[in-house]
């Protein structure tokens, strides 16, 4: 199916989120019609700007009632659903936001007839240690039960202006002689520019991408988690200890971690850091990557710099020399 744009009302669920305002970006350019589904749209006015007047539209709705979501997907030609969390408080559980969250959207899109595109994670599996893998497998589950033609996303770790993976080591860079590297920062990841997600989220709005089909995206790099904290170094200009954490000792620091109001570290987190976070080989072989969808990836190193340029000593009027960088201290 190619959809025609002015003719087409999709609506985002997560539209107000990090991958969702790239994603409402690229549709608004597109000149779809869009309904950002939220649980707050009065905070969503930031949205506006993205597209032309009267296209973007915001209404409310939260995933852990189905009505509303019901309501918010009513008369939609595709429904998006980029709703995930990466810790749990109160209500908002695992289970209940990426598991029968995601079912609720894709019972809502099957009732319209709505084509479903869902973004879930790579590691996503029904064995897994982690709770928030657990429940992004079951969440593709139920998704690919009530709509079998959806077309499932899942990108490695994201970066992007507001992204939450650079912005918060370099931050912590700021403040601490030390970044940890928990698992001895072993852990590989395959970081993807959140601009190339939103392209994949278009390529299967427009019948680009297989129905019933998981596709993986990753960017055009593999790294540690070590190489990715001096990458952070290098761009921001400090130096920092780059300090190995055995997952036992992460294990038993992130049980107080975990009550932040953000929490830098949870036990769930560092389940995860055990398993390499990178586009299978079965993913490559079968064409479900971005290459597949006719997607470039962009490099890190294009984009990374132009936003933590502010966690440089001087912003942007610092100059980096030779010096600056990270120091290794530990091996
Ligand atoms: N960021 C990454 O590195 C990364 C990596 C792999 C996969 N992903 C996946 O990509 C998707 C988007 O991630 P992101 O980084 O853009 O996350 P994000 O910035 O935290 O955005 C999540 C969105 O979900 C909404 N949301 C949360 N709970 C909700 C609920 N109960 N009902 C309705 N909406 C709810 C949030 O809105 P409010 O809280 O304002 O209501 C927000 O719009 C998620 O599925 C995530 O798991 C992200």
């Amino acid at each position: 199916m190619t959809a025609i744009p002015l003719e087409t009302l999709v609506t985002v669920f997560g539209g107000s989120g990090f991958l969702g305002r790239h994603v409402v970006r690229a549709l608004a350019k597109l000149g779809y019609r869009i309904r950002v589904a939220v649980r707050r749209p009065d905070l969503a006015g930031y949205l506006q700007p993205l597209g032309r007047v009267g296209q973007i539209h915001a209404v409310q709705a939260n995933l852990r009632y189905p009505a509303s979501v019901e309501a918010a997907a009513r008369g939609a030609d595709v429904v998006i659903n980029l709703v995930g969390i990466l810790f749990e408080r109160g209500r908002q559980t695992f289970d209940a936001v990426q598991g029968s969250g995601a079912e609720a959207v894709a019972l809502a899109a099957a009732a319209f007839g709505a084509r479903m595109i869902h973004v879930s994670a790579i590691g996503a599996d029904e064995h897994a240690a982690s709770h928030y893998a657990r429940s992004k497998a079951a969440g593709e589950k139920f998704v690919l039960a009530a709509v079998p033609s959806a077309t499932i996303l899942r990108p490695s770790v994201l970066f992007g202006p507001e992204d939450d993976f650079f912005n918060k080591f370099a931050a912590i860079a700021r403040v601490s002689p030390a970044l940890p590297l928990v698992g001895g920062g072993h852990t590989r990841f395959q970081p993807v520019f959140a601009g190339d997600v939103a392209a994949a989220v278009v390529a299967a709005i427009e019948g680009r991408a297989g129905e019933g089909k998981t596709y993986e995206l990753g960017g055009p790099e593999v790294k540690s988690f070590k190489e990715l904290m001096q990458f952070v170094l290098a761009t921001i200009g400090r130096r920092r200890l780059l300090l190995p954490l055995p997952f036992a000792l992460a294990k038993l620091q992130a049980p107080v971690l975990q009550f932040m109001p953000k929490p830098l570290l949870t036990p769930d987190q560092v389940e995860l850091l055990r398993s390499d976070n990178v586009v299978s080989e079965a993913a490559a072989r079968e064409g479900r990557t971005l290459a597949a969808l006719g997607i470039d990836p962009i490099a890190m190193a294009t984009v990374v710099p132009s936003y933590l340029w502010r966690f440089r000593k001087t912003g942007q009027y610092g100059r980096l020399t030779a010096d600056d960088g990270p120091r290794i201290g530990t091996e």
